[in-house]
């Protein structure tokens, strides 16, 4: 076969095994894997190198109003360009619709957002107004694209949804194969705890941390696990922060529970005394749920290494430390008052790699399934995450002995700030491409704005999760009703 280009030499590595073998690509795709390929019209050289799967991005917030109107740092442009250099070849960024708006509305919003992005894309949407007409026609209307994720809120005033209503949209993503994600934190607790707080005059950034407790993260991640089984319905708990959160992760899906989940570097990277830095500093480390300790940075890593999550995702939320975003309403504010979230598309993967691979906590193997293929089925994205013929061509290759010091400008997105600065890291992805465009390589960018394709993604795929029994659903045990 004629092979436009053949990576040769390398390590593949895959989420279930490593080999030393070649990858012929053709017309975007993965046309052949075997030990020694000839020809290519290109050949790249990846001796000493891994060939993998280009990271999938599952959780970044690009060119979003956030719950309170603050518009992100990044863009489509600059947020993809930065997800490649971080060895990203696609990603899910959110679409949010705000109370009162249709979901038609949203998509045709971030569809012109997203036409700038050099990688492959799609959306999650953000559900806060589950309006019958939402529920009946327009999320069946945005599933059928190839938009089949959302994400709802237990918390934030302008997102927070009751149980009731959460029940009825599981429902609705049961019915189309669809899969609710949730923000899980207690949103009664922290309000009260902010209450307490402010009483005694206990507003400085440090106060964040306490402000959302790690029981209201375990409460709310129960309840929303309790709601999803009475509809049996899947669920996916983003950026879990807490040990108690994940072991309530672990056990239910140990239980059979339809459940998946992931967790971020921030939690694992960084603690509460970065909160605590002079100054307002410690503004630039607020994000939620919160960074918390040492002890749940290690439980993390246990669950990270045990299997407990799918995926481990950047949550990029850039709001720049200035008054376009942190300080948007004011330079002094109490921390309820500063923009939530930080970046670190960039910086998922090297951080990944360095901390987890390199330092002997995962495998390569799992590195895989974490930064990309365990993505790819959860979300339906369904031609990439894999090496295989018939596949996108979405490749990354790394360096895995390179080391180098983080900095904010070796993350090429709009930040005036990296919350990672400083980190020696070892592992450095030198090319990375999309659909066989190459997207960055050795340090520079190579794709044209609006390179990147929408990606319509087929149902979540429920096989390895059989769901939990509730006799109360079952007509043999509730006098023959039967439930949607
Ligand atoms: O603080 C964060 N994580 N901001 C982004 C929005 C969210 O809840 O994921
Ligand atoms: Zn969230
Ligand atoms: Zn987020």
């Amino acid at each position: 076969m004629e092979f436009d280009i053949v990576i040769h030499g390398g390590q593949i590595a895959t989420a279930d095994f490593l080999f030393d073998g070649d990858i012929g690509i053709k017309d975007g795709r993965i046309a052949a894997v075997a030990e020694k390929l000839s020809g290519g019209d290109r050949r790249i050289d990846a001796g000493g190198r891994i060939v993998m799967p280009g990271g999938i991005e599952a959780h970044a917030h690009i060119a979003q109003e956030s719950a309170t109107g603050l518009m992100t740092a990044d863009d489509y442009y600059s947020g993809s360009v930065s997800a490649a250099f971080g060895g990203n070849s696609s990603f899910i960024p959110f679409a949010a619709q705000h109370r009162g708006q249709s979901i038609d509305e949203v998509i045709e919003t971030y569809d012109a957002r997203g036409a700038r992005s050099v990688i492959d894309y799609s959306y999650h949407l953000i559900v806060s107004d589950p309006s019958e007409e939402v529920l009946t026609d327009q999320l069946p209307r945005a599933f059928a694209r190839g938009i089949t994720s959302f994400k709802v809120f237990t918390t934030y005033d302008a997102l927070v949804l009751p149980d009731a209503q959460m029940l009825d949209i599981l429902t609705v993503a049961r019915a189309h194969g669809a899969i609710t994600m949730v923000h899980s934190e207690n949103d009664g607790m922290v309000k009260w705890m902010n209450k307490q707080l402010a009483k005694g005059g206990h507003v400085a950034p440090r106060y964040h941390a306490i402000s959302r407790p790690e029981l209201a993260e375990e409460e709310a991640i129960h309840r929303m696990v309790q709601l999803a089984k009475l509809a049996d319905a899947p669920l996916f708990i983003v950026h879990v922060s807490t040990a108690g959160g994940a072991e309530i992760v672990r056990r239910e899906k140990a239980l059979g529970a339809k459940l998946f989940a992931e967790t971020c570097p921030q939690y694992m990277a960084l603690t509460r005394d970065d909160l605590d830095r002079p100054g307002m500093e410690g503004a630039k480390y607020i994000c939620s749920p919160p960074v918390r300790d040492a002890a749940t940075q290690d439980a993390l890593w246990h669950h990270v290494a045990m299997g407990t999550f799918e995926s481990v995702s950047s949550d990029h939320a850039p709001y720049r430390s200035d008054e376009t975003g942190k300080f948007a309403n004011g330079a002094e504010v109490p921390y309820p008052r500063i923009a939530n979230g930080m970046p670190g598309i960039a910086a998922r993967l090297p951080w990944l790699f360095s901390e987890g691979v390199v330092k002997g906590r995962i495998t390569l193997e799992q590195f895989v399934a974490l930064s990309s293929t365990n993505a790819a089925k959860t979300f339906g994205v369904e031609r990439k995450g894999r090496i295989a013929p018939g596949m996108d061509a979405d490749i990354a290759i790394w360096n895995p002995e390179a080391t180098r010091r983080l900095t904010l400008g070796d993350q090429h997105d709009n930040m005036d700030y990296s919350p990672f600065e400083g980190l020696e890291l070892t592992g450095v992805p030198e090319l990375v491409m999309t659909r066989g465009a190459v997207v960055v390589q050795d340090g520079a960018l190579q794709a044209a704005e609006g390179q990147g394709r929408f990606i319509p993604r087929a149902p979540v795929d429920l096989r390895a999760r059989p769901g939990v029994a509730v006799k109360e659903r079952d007509p043999a045990q509730n006098f023959g009703v039967s439930f949607p």
